[in-house]
């Protein structure tokens, strides 16, 4: 199998280097092509390096798109006239929907949304295809992407809701415990980087009981919040003032979401007008 690989920005360079490093493609059936030609060169004696993305997609039986949602529409166009009806197309972009692409280009598409976790093999990859994507083409590509982690499969229209889960829930993770480890600073002389580590181990390990014992996050805190207990009194104020909090973050990435794709669409009509 030959996978391709168009743009070798911050996402094509990691899925490369996954790929490669899992030994699952040999490099020799790797193939990278990128705007600025001089970001590759360096990977000629590894890779097989392509001077234009036609030239990429006249040889792959897998193409990723790691462009930003701007470039996606003139590649789609310079790909058309040379890709075979049997390579998937792969987009790592949520905003640009299937209807779009298929305006441009009538073909098996699939989108794979790594996380951030992709870089210790530990993404949920969420993925979605269209209706000309056979089952066959489904178990490559996820034979493939599990190189990074596990794979999550879901409906076109939740990637958003399923993305703000996975890929932006490092970011929120990170946030809510640095406000606790913020707040953990006022009321201890413990050094902050003492804390930070008893935040973090206390985080992975009380994730890893759960997956390994199943538990729900109802188990855990009425394990370890015993009635009339000092736990109690956190958990008390947390399940009183934290959805106030929550509820308003997802709103307003929801809301963004919905304007980031509002955008997308405007700059790929408009440009599929001209
Ligand atoms: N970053 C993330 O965490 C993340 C996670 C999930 C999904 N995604 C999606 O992945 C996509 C790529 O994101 P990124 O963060 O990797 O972007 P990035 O770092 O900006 O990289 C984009 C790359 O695409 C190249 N490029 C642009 N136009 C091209 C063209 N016509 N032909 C060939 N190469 C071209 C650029 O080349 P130059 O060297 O010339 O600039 C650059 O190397 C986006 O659609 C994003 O939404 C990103």
């Amino acid at each position: 199998m030959k996978v391709g690989l168009i743009g070798y920005g911050s996402m094509g360079k990691m899925i490369l280097e996954k790929i490669a490093e899992a030994k699952f493609v040999k490099c020799k059936d790797l193939y990278v092509a990128n705007r600025t030609y001089e970001k590759i060169e360096h990977l000629t004696t590894v890779f097989n390096v392509c001077k234009t993305n036609a030239e990429l997609a006249a040889a792959a039986d897998i193409i990723f798109i790691c462009v930003r949602p701007i470039d996606i529409k003139s590649i789609l166009n310079e790909i058309k006239p040379v890709i075979s009806k049997n390579t998937l197309i792969v987009s790592l972009n949520g905003s640009i929907t299937f209807e779009m692409m298929s305006k441009i280009i009538n073909h098996k598409i699939a989108k794979a949304i790594p996380s951030v976790t992709a870089e210790i093999n530990k993404s949920q990859t969420l993925v979605c295809y269209n209706s000309l994507v056979s089952d066959d083409d489904k178990i490559t590509l996820e034979n493939l992407l599990k190189c990074m982690g596990d794979i999550i499969e879901l409906p076109e229209e939740e990637i958003g809701m399923g993305s703000e889960l996975v890929s932006c829930m490092p970011g929120f993770i990170s946030a809510i415990f640095d406000v606790i480890s913020n707040s953990a600073k006022k009321h201890t002389d413990i050094p902050e980087q003492q804390i930070i580590q008893m935040l973090l181990r206390t985080m992975v390990g009380t994730g890893n009981l759960m997956l390994e014992k199943c538990l729900s996050f109802n188990d855990v805190v009425t394990r370890v919040a015993t009635k009339g207990g000092i736990t109690e009194e956190g958990t008390k104020v947390i399940y009183e003032m934290l959805p106030k909090v929550t509820d308003e973050m997802f709103d307003k990435t929801l809301e963004k979401r919905v304007q980031t794709a509002k955008n997308a669409r405007d700059n790929f009509e408009q440009k599929f007008s001209k």
